[in-house]
């Protein structure tokens, strides 16, 4: 279909259905055994109800906001996913394009299907850029791998930590894999016993003995604010901030790791609870489910500098570049208007109250 009759963000997904492999579309929009977690990601924001305030002269009204101090249109940003090259010949340049002409962020996949070098250039000139590392078990590998990120002028590196070993996509397993290799880590997808899992055999190289002690080393060879992505509980939260990182991604990997884990709404209200003084400490974004304006807002309402979108990002490459485009300015587009309708001007001006949270904390 034309690219202008796609008007909401799961309107991609069912054009990836029809026109992605049948092999790339169960890799992307697989997760771990029995999806509870993908599907309550999505429905937590359905169980956050909003309450507007009328009469507020929403006339003029700005959605740009610093993400780690560098400017951003808006408060989202593209989520590292593996493999872009699977969904566009592009692939990962393309986004770059993209989050160049619209002005956002792309934080690249330490499994992307180019060289992070080649990625950056796609983009312009001081565009910002983070990084996502799986830490490898040859340490001396990422040791490099952070070097090149520093030199490439990327701003923070979010080590992923909800993913000592891959989840269980069954979806992903179920098709052969065809010697897929993927660029930057070199890891080649082949089929075995237990299945055809791209995410599993991509994931060979990642060390499960990573812990807090080594993030000392992490932040020493990166020279880079440091962030968290994966972090669950508010009890890992506080952590982090004693480890001096620089933020946390509330995240579970599009519940694609550990199965029947709670999404990032429950993990941030836990935060409200048990550290409310680290709001002001770290910055804090959140990932996961995020497929409408609404659910923007709401994160950004509930303590979220910005939100990351994932899937979705993969799926608006049926139209390469122009599809990421698109996808991000319906967006914009709708979080303008729950801005509006929700009686705000400035993303700023977003605040708890806001948010109905009876529903959520009940289930
Ligand atoms: C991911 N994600 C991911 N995360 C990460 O840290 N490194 C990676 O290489 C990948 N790869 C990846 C591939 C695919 C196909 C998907 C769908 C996801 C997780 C990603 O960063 C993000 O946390 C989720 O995708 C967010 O959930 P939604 O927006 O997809 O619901």
């Amino acid at each position: 279909p034309d690219l202008s009759t796609l008007l909401g963000v799961q309107d991609f997904e069912e054009v990836a259905r029809k026109k992605f492999s049948k092999k790339t579309f169960a890799f992307y929009s697989s997760a771990a055994t029995d999806l509870i977690s993908h599907r309550d990601n999505i429905e937590s924001y359905r169980n956050l109800l909003l309450r507007p305030r009328v009469l507020r002269n929403v006339k003029e009204v700005s959605i740009s906001r610093k993400i780690l101090g560098c400017d951003s249109s808006a408060p989202f940003f593209v989520s590292p996913a593996a493999m872009a090259k699977l969904a566009h010949p592009d692939g990962e340049l393309a986004i770059a394009r993209a989050c160049a002409e619209e002005n956002i962020i792309q934080i690249i996949s330490n499994n992307a299907s180019y060289p992070l070098e080649d990625i950056v250039a796609a983009g312009r000139p001081g565009q910002t850029f983070f990084f996502q590392l799986y830490v490898n078990s040859e340490r001396q590998k990422t040791e490099e791998l952070l070097n090149k990120a520093r030199n490439l002028g990327i701003k923070a590196i979010f080590v992923t930590v909800d993913a000592p070993i891959p989840g269980k996509r069954e979806a992903d397993e179920r098709i052969s894999a065809e010697n897929f290799v993927s660029a930057m880590s070199g890891a080649v997808a082949k089929n075995d016993k237990k299945g055809g899992g791209l995410g599993r055999v991509m994931a060979q190289y990642i060390d499960s003995s990573l812990n807090w002690d080594d993030l000392e080393w992490i932040k020493r060879v990166s020279k880079l604010p440091v962030f968290l992505k994966g972090v669950q509980t508010a009890t890992d939260a506080k952590l982090a901030a004693e480890h001096g990182c620089a933020g946390i991604l509330l995240s579970n990997h599009g519940g694609r790791s550990l199965d029947t884990v709670q999404p990032a709404m429950a993990t941030l209200l836990e935060m409200h609870k048990e550290c409310p003084d680290i709001f002001g400490k770290l910055e804090i974004y959140v990932d996961g489910g995020i497929r409408r304006g609404t659910d923007i807002l709401k994160a950004l309402a509930l303590g979220a500098t910005a939100v990351g979108v994932g899937r979705p990002y993969l799926y608006s490459l049926a139209y390469g570049e122009e599809g990421v485009q698109h996808l991000t300015e319906i967006l914009k587009d709708e979080l303008v208007s729950t801005m509006k309708l929700s009686g705000i001007t400035n993303i700023d001006q977003a605040h708890p109250g806001m948010v109905n949270t009876s529903r959520l904390e009940h289930l």
